[in-house]
């Protein structure tokens, strides 16, 4: 077992998160040989050997680092609709509600599930937590940039405030009712004063966990549910086993778990007009319900790859199931390649890079610099960030950040990060994909002049 593999095996032990995809080896060992350099440390192997022990802490960096945070407002628009008539309809007229929202990266479903219960008069106190702490850390600012919010209704919109640089702030009140933690699915579930947990969204998280993790996990949560709450999962997602005393239902066609009040056993009488429960009998082999009409239909191929397999999960490449899902390097040389035309389209692809592989330098570095050039610092600022956390010496990263800390009214921030460029502009620059920085490299002189005029 080389330490690579070790490597990959203690993330899942520690996470559930199963990376061996397409790519991840590389990016991993490439991270790991990056901070044995950082710490001081002679090789991988020992690396992995102190993670066990005096590196504790540096498992925080490690899975900050292979986390993925990708995310954005209101993504699955018809979900988040059939949630708002749920928090409306779902309960009696000014009951409270608590809602977990597991995963929640940086806080995007955490907040739009609050604006969601705001808008239909309904009192709840939210929940955001991950294991990313750096995700947290961004989420309780509750500053979003124009790529987050793009997908965002108007009518949610009142719950920002504009904060510049095309950036939304969270109102005031609306943070104070969400709380954000860590926690790691892994371990036991958090529970809320009272029954449980009135509503857990917990979307697009345990795609990266085995089928089994998985499982598990829906297990864990779905004890933490509330009778008469719901557990809801991703529109890519299944449910291969119901946790007891839940029933399969789905939310606008979506797979979700629903736990019936105490003393009825008849989910129809008492759920709300929303859920769609499946007939019993129409079960396919692997005893996950039958998809109802309009429910998303994903190929069992592409399911698969979702829950570890050996491509990334892909899903708006369509049908390329049977074909061979691109690399986040790829992604990255065609991202690049449409950022002087289509610099929407080039920030999507780049997203997905990111997706596929969230170790890869390549990806951060070009998205924090297509967000740049969009005039979207907020958004540029954490992936450059990112780009810098995975190989602090890179000066390009440098300098785009130090630009957009400048756009952001941070002086020191971007002094600092001048002096980095002129401290590292010696530093060979170790990417698969170039992408645009054959261009900054042909002014480098020029980039190294201003950095020096600036950082002083
Ligand atoms: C792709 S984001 C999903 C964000 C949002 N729920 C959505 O649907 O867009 C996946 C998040 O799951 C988190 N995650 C992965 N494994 C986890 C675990 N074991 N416990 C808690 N969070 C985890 C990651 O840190 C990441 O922020």
């Amino acid at each position: 077992v080389t330490a690579v593999e070790q490597l990959f095996g203690l993330i899942e032990s520690w996470t559930g998160m199963c990376l061996t995809r397409g790519g991840a080896a590389v990016s991993l060992q490439r991270f790991a040989a990056a901070r044995v350099k950082q710490l001081g440390l002679s090789s991988i192997d020992e690396y992995v050997k102190q993670l066990a022990g005096p590196l504790r802490l540096e498992r925080e960096v490690l899975v900050n680092a292979v986390t993925v945070n990708y995310t954005w407002f209101y993504r699955d628009a018809e979900q988040l609709d059939a949630l708002g008539q749920l928090l409306r309809d779902g309960w009696p007229q000014g009951a409270s509600l608590n809602v977990w929202v597991p995963g929640c990266a940086t806080g995007e479903d955490a907040y739009a599930v609050a604006l969601l219960a705001e808008a239909v008069n309904r009192p709840a106190r939210v929940l955001g937590t991950d294991l990313n702490s750096a995700s947290l850390a961004w989420a309780r600012e509750g500053r979003y940039g124009a790529w987050s919010t793009r997908e965002l209704p108007q009518a949610l919109r009142q719950g920002f405030t504009a904060a510049g640089n095309k950036a939304l702030q969270v109102r005031d009140d609306v943070r104070r009712r969400v709380q954000f933690e860590v926690h790691n699915l892994v371990d036991a579930p958090k529970r809320p004063p009272g029954a449980g947990w009135d509503v857990v969204l917990c979307r697009n998280v345990l795609i990266y966990f085995s089928s089994e993790g998985a499982q598990a996990a829906h297990e864990r949560l779905g004890a933490a549910v509330a009778p008469a709450g719901w557990l809801v999962l991703g529109a890519s997602e299944s449910v291969f086993s119901v946790p007891a005393g839940m029933q399969p239902a789905r939310l606008a066609g979506r797979a979700a778990l629903y736990r019936p009040p105490a003393r009825s056993s008849s989910p129809k009488a008492d759920a709300p007009a929303r859920v769609e429960t499946p007939q019993p009998k129409k079960r396919d082999a692997a005893g996950s319900p039958s998809p109802t009409a309009g429910a998303p239909t994903r190929p069992a191929a592409e399911k698969s790859a979702m829950l570890g397999g050996p491509a990334a999960p892909f899903s708006t490449r369509g049908g390329a199931a049977a074909r061979r899902a691109p690399s986040a390097v790829e992604l990255t040389l065609e991202g690049a390649g449409l950022m002087s035309t289509n610099l929407a389209g080039g920030i999507a692809l780049l997203m997905q890079a990111r997706e596929a592989d969230p170790l890869s330098v390549e990806a951060h570095l070009h998205l924090g610099i297509a967000f740049h050039l969009s005039g979207d610092a907020v958004s540029a600022a954490p992936a450059l960030r990112s780009a810098l956390l995975l190989d602090p010496t890179l000066w390009p990263a440098s300098f785009y950040l130090a630009l957009t800390y400048e756009n952001l009214g941070q002086p020191a921030e971007a002094r600092r990060e001048y002096q980095r460029v002129v401290d590292q502009s010696q530093s060979p620059l170790v990417l698969e994909a170039r992408g645009v920085l054959g261009d900054l490299e042909a002014w480098k002189a020029d980039v190294l002049a201003l950095a020096r005029r600036r950082g002083a």
